[in-house]
């Protein structure tokens, strides 16, 4: 059902967000609690869409919920929480079994014995073929699948085209306990504020990856969710763990377009100018070894041989196989003039995926009452230092599953919500110079891309915290004279999640996964692995 909304709305649980996580949730709620779900664009623009690759599971008795924990924990480099890890691999089948129940449409393969099973791909980090997709273009099936059935479920409310500005506690109506009861939400079409009243609200806005100048996500990677749960009070945890996919299409107009790291687990090379294979020189996985190591060898051999570029190549496999494997993929290099039936593609690493986020407990819950965070938005403590790959979706998946039953449990107890104020514009005018906005947005990219990439020195990360304070000055500044626009928003966002990062990763006085620091290059022990907890009062570092 699409809503049109009015000056003031109420539901058991409202979700912000329209992904894998939000919608999987909402789907899992309906049947008992009526549902809102916000998002920012038309419900499929967002990172679950663009997914290539597929989501992880132990699906076949060849493989074992054992090596599917160690591989996870492996790529984490000390900080995965092992709980976290066993209860999202333990919970992965009955999910993936749930999306078929759906009728998500993924890949099938025929035996030699003419009976057709799922095709299961390999990424890196992962030591058996656990990946099922639908070819290169998982996102869209799922995403499809989950839309379909939302639009038609009679209990879910889609307010498309609408942004949340922030999440209204008990701390901010002057009530004895900070819960949370509802959120402010900017109708992007009217341009009016509606109060959004709810005991319930998720948060599953995705990651944070806009920050970065060259990104693989779309443009609404703006860490929404993760600055409103900081603003609320929320703790936020490992935010340096800013992840870099090796291998986006290298052209200007790309718009730094995924090549899936499933072409590198179907054969392909990655290969210097000269054509020299290089990966064998920095893990003896080669090209599946986890990301943060193929991203800062492909870095690394780039600033040493003053490349814009380096190349991927999977053109010895034949034709056919390429199409039907990597249709997608295939299609769109064709458009920039590069057949990867016949030549190598020119690829580039670009920021990915946010492995810190707001922390949560095995139900998605945050430390104020009623809020959760899930997906991308979350730090559960299944990526720890660095996600691997294929992990994320599921780990969408398992965490709307048990946020599910986590808040089913608690709608039985109905507190009865205080009275709301509605949102207040009497101090503030229309915008004077929107230029402030959109000259912001470049710097804080381009220094974060410069100073907070995927290698960093003290020097840099001090020159970006300087840069990130004036910003947030004066955006605040601005936040308060003139009216909320979604531009707005998203700047005042993302110049909160940079400066988590910035703080996050001068915190951090080692190098381990994701966090790479010339002036600290080793890690310290594993038993002083540490994650970074942030509270918006104070950073104090916590035993995993
Ligand atoms: O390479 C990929 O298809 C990306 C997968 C992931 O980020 O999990």
């Amino acid at each position: 059902m699409t809503a049109h909304s009015s000056i003031d709305q109420q539901f058991d649980v409202l979700i912000i967000g329209s992904g894998a996580a939000g919608l999987s949730l909402a789907l899992r709620l309906a049947d008992y609690a009526s549902v809102a779900v916000i998002s920012k664009n038309t419900l499929q623009e967002g990172s679950t869409y663009y997914a290539q690759g597929g989501i992880s599971a132990v699906l076949k008795p060849t493989d074992s919920f054992d090596s599917h924990i160690k591989d996870t924990l492996n790529a984490g480099v000390g900080l995965c929480d092992p709980e976290a890890v066993k209860f999202t691999v333990e919970h992965a089948p009955e999910n993936i079994q749930w999306l078929i129940d759906l009728g998500v449409p993924f890949t099938t393969d025929q035996h030699r014995d003419g009976k057709r099973d799922f095709h299961l791909t390999r990424e890196g980090g992962h030591s058996h073929r656990r990946v099922i997709h639908a070819a290169d273009a998982t996102g869209q099936a799922l995403s499809g699948t989950l839309v379909n059935h939302a639009r038609h479920h009679h209990n879910i409310t889609l307010f498309e085209n609408h942004i949340a500005i922030d999440v209204i506690t008990g701390k901010k109506l002057k009530q004895k306990d900070n819960r949370v009861y509802g959120a402010y939400i900017l109708n992007r079409d009217s341009e009016a504020v509606v109060t959004f009243k709810s005991r319930f609200v998720v948060l599953a806005t995705g990651g944070a990856n806009k920050v970065y100048l060259y990104t693989s996500n779309p443009d609404g990677s703006t860490g929404d969710g993760i600055a409103i749960a900081w603003r609320a009070g929320a703790e936020v945890a490992n935010m340096e763990f800013m992840q870099f996919h090796p291998t986006c299409l290298y052209h200007p107009e790309a718009k730094s377009f995924l090549i899936t790291e499933a072409v590198r687990g179907e054969g392909g090379k990655l290969l210097l100018p000269n054509g020299e294979q290089f990966m064998h020189r920095f893990d003896s996985r080669g090209e599946l070894a986890p990301r943060d190591i193929v991203a800062r060898a492909i870095d690394h051999e780039m600033k040493r041989l003053g490349t814009e570029f380096i190349h991927l190549d999977i053109s010895h496999k034949p034709a056919a196989f390429i199409k039907s494997h990597f249709p997608t993929i295939h299609k769109r290099c064709l458009e920039f003039g590069y057949d990867m039936t016949k030549e190598p593609i020119p690829v580039v690493p670009a920021a990915h995926y946010t492995c810190g986020g707001v922390k949560t407990d095995l139900n998605g819950s945050t430390n104020i009452k009623g809020l959760y965070a899930i997906g991308e938005t979350a730090c559960t403590g299944l990526h720890g230092a660095n996600r691997m790959a294929s992990n994320s979706l599921l780990e969408c998946l398992v965490f709307a599953e048990s946020a599910c039953n986590d808040i089913l449990q608690q709608l039985k107890d109905k507190t009865t919500l205080p009275a709301i104020p509605y949102w207040d514009e009497s101090q503030v005018t229309d915008s004077d110079e929107e230029v402030v906005v959109t000259h912001n947005w470049h710097e804080l990219r381009q220094f974060m891309w410069d100073y907070v990439g995927i290698v960093r020195t003290d020097k840099r990360l001090a020159r970006a915290k300087r840069r990130v304070n004036l910003l947030l000055n004066e955006i605040d500044e601005y936040y308060g004279n003139f009216k909320v626009t979604n531009d707005l928003i998203e700047l005042r966002n993302l110049a909160v999640v940079a400066d988590l990062i910035i703080q996050s990763a001068i915190a951090r006085k080692e190098s381990r996964g994701l966090h790479y620091s010339l002036d600290y290059p080793e890690a310290s022990t594993r038993d002083e692995a540490k994650n970074t907890v942030l509270n918006p009062n104070k950073i104090h570092n916590s035993e995993t």
